[in-house]
C-alpha cells in the first residue's frame, strides 16, 4: 500500500491533469484536497479532451474511487454540470463518487462578491486576477464560522439561518460596492435552487475523511490530487497573489482529514517552462515574441477562464520553494515538446537582489518582482520524436536539459510529458513502488 500526493510546483496549470490520470492506473482511490472551480485540469485520451474542474482527474479510469475531500468549496451547481457531462461519457456509472459532507458550498453571493471585489481593486491597480469563481469569500465564510457545508443543503431551516446571516452582514458592502442588493424573493431563490442541488448530489455525499482513512487501512494504494500550484499557497506562496486554501502537500492531510503519516511519498509536478495566470510577481515573464511563441506553441490559455497564461523561462529558485514546501521526493516534467525548434533555452538558476545572489525567492512580493534573474542558457532540439517512450528517445540537448534541472531542483524526475496525450509520456519510476 502506498498513499502518494501529486502537487503543482509552480503556479499552476503544471499538467497535474494528466499526470494523475496517468498515476491513476495503480490507484484505488483518487482524492481532490482543496479549493475548487478556479481549477481546471486537463485530460487527453485518445485524442478526446476532458477538463476537470470539482471531479477527480482520476474519473476515466472505471471502477476507481473519486473522493472530494471536506477542505474544497464546491460549487453544487458546476458540479452538477461536470458529473452529468463525466455520465453523457460513461463515466462514474458506479458508486465511484464520494463527496465529503463537510466541504463548503459556494453560493451565488461569493462569486457576486469576488467578482465586485477583483472591479473594485482594478481600479486601484491592485486585482488578484482571480478566477471569480468566489472562492476566496467561501474560504473567508469558512474562516469566519459562517459557512455553508454540503450538510448542511440538506437542512433547510439551518441552511436559510447561515445564508440570512451571511447576507445581512454582506448587504452593506455589496451597496458600498456599487452592487445591486439581492432581494428577498431573490435569496430565497438561492436557498430553494441550493437546496434541489443539494438533493441532487445527496446520493454521492458521505463521510470522506473515515472512508478514505478505511481505505488506507484496508491496504490500498491512495492518490491525492492538488489543486493550483505550491506558489498559490495562501500560506507560502506569493501573497496576496495566491489562492485561499492550502496548495501544497500538507493541505492533503489538511482536507482528507488524514495525519501526515500516512503519506509515502510526494510528487511535484513542473512545466519545462513557467507559466502563471492573474496578478502577481514573475521574475521570469517573457514579455515579448519569445512569451508568445510559447504561449501559442503550449496553448497556454486558462482550463478555467480562457484567459491567456503569462510565460516565462522555468524559474529554479521558485521550483526549489515549491519543493521544499511540499518536501517533493520526485518531479514529473511536462511540456517538453512546447520548446521544441528554439535555437536556445534559458532557465533562471538563481535571482539577484540588493547585490545578494538568492537560490530562492525572497518572502515579500515587491522583493520578488524586483528581482533580476540570473539566466543559463541551454543549446535548443528540434519536434521530439513522436512517440518517445524512453528518456534515451529525447535528442541529446533535451536530455541534457532535463539531466540538469533535475540536479538544480535536487530532485529526480519520475516522467517526462512530451505532448497532451495519455500515451506521449516518458515513465521512469512509479511514484507507488
Ligand atoms: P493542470 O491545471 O495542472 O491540470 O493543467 P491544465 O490542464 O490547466 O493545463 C495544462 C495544459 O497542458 C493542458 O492543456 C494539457 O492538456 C496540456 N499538457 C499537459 N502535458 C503536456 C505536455 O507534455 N505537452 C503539451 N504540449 N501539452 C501538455
Ligand atoms: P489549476 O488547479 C492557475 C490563480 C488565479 C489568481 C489566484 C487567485 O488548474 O492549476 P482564485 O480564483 O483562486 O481566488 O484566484 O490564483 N489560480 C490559478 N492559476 N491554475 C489554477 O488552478 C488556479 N486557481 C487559481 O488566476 O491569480
Ligand atoms: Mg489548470
Amino acid at each position: 500500500m502506498s498513499v502518494v500526493i501529486v502537487v503543482g510546483a509552480q503556479w499552476g496549470d503544471e499538467g497535474k491533469g494528466k499526470v494523475v490520470d496517468l498515476f491513476t492506473e495503480r490507484a484505488h482511490t483518487v482524492v481532490r484536497y482543496g479549493g475548487g472551480a478556479n481549477a481546471g485540469h486537463t485530460l487527453v485520451i485518445d485524442g478526446k479532451k476532458l477538463v476537470t474542474h470539482l471531479v477527480p482527474s482520476g474519473v476515466c479510469h472505471p471502477g476507481k474511487g473519486c473522493v472530494l475531500g471536506d477542505g474544497m468549496v464546491i460549487d453544487p451547481y458546476t458540479l452538477l454540470e461536470e458529473i452529468a457531462e463525466c455520465q453523457g461519457r460513461g463515466l462514474l456509472a458506479g458508486k465511484e463518487l464520494l463527496i465529503g459532507l463537510g466541504a463548503h458550498v459556494i453560493l451565488p453571493y461569493h462569486k457576486l462578491l469576488d467578482g465586485m471585489r477583483e472591479d473594485r481593486s482594478a481600479k486601484r491597480g491592485k486585482a488578484i486576477g482571480t478566477t471569480r469563481r468566489g472562492i476566496g469569500p467561501a474560504y473567508e465564510a469558512k474562516a469566519g464560522r459562517r459557512g455553508v457545508r454540503i450538510r448542511d443543503l440538506f437542512k433547510p431551516a439551518r441552511l436559510k439561518d447561515i445564508v440570512d446571516a451571511n447576507l445581512d452582514e454582506m448587504m452593506p458592502v455589496i451597496a458600498h460596492f456599487g452592487g445591486t442588493v439581492p432581494t428577498a424573493g431573490e435569496i430565497d431563490g438561492w436557498i430553494a435552487d441550493a437546496i434541489r442541488a443539494g438533493e441532487q448530489l445527496r446520493p454521492y455525499t458521505g463521510d470522506a475523511g473515515r472512508h478514505v482513512a478505511q481505505v488506507i487501512r484496508d491496504g490500498h494504494h491512495v492518490l491525492f490530487e492538488g489543486a493550483q500550484g505550491c506558489l498559490l499557497d495562501l500560506d507560502h506562496g506569493t501573497y496576496p497573489y495566491v489562492t485561499s486554501s492550502s496548495t501544497i502537500a500538507a493541505g492533503a492531510c489538511q482536507s482528507a482529514g488524514i495525519g501526515p503519516t500516512h503519506i509515502d511519498t510526494v510528487v511535484g509536478i513542473t512545466k519545462a517552462y513557467a507559466t502563471r495566470v492573474g496578478e502577481g510577481p514573475f521574475p521570469t515573464e517573457l514579455l515579448g515574441e519569445v512569451g508568445d511563441k510559447i504561449r501559442i506553441a503550449g496553448g497556454e490559455f486558462g482550463s478555467t477562464t480562457g484567459r491567456p497564461r503569462r510565460c516565462g523561462w522555468l524559474d529554479l529558485p521558485a521550483l526549489r520553494m515549491g519543493v521544499r514546501l511540499s518536501g517533493m521526493q520526485s518531479l514529473a516534467l511536462t511540456k517538453l515538446d512546447v520548446l521544441a525548434g528554439m535555437s536556445e533555452v534559458s532557465v533562471c538558476v538563481a535571482y539577484k537582489l540588493d547585490g545578494r545572489e538568492l537560490d530562492e525567492p525572497p518572502i515579500d512580493p515587491d522583493d520578488i518582482a524586483r528581482a533580476e534573474p540570473v539566466y543559463a542558457s541551454f543549446p535548443g532540439w528540434d519536434k521530439l520524436p513522436a512517440h518517445a517512450h524512453d528518456i534515451t528517445d529525447l535528442p541529446p540537448t533535451a536530455r541534457s536539459y532535463v539531466d540538469t534541472i533535475s540536479k538544480m531542483a535536487g530532485v529526480p524526475f519520475c516522467l517526462v510529458s512530451v505532448g497532451p496525450d495519455r500515451t506521449e509520456t516518458i515513465r521512469l519510476t512509479d511514484p507507488f513502488a
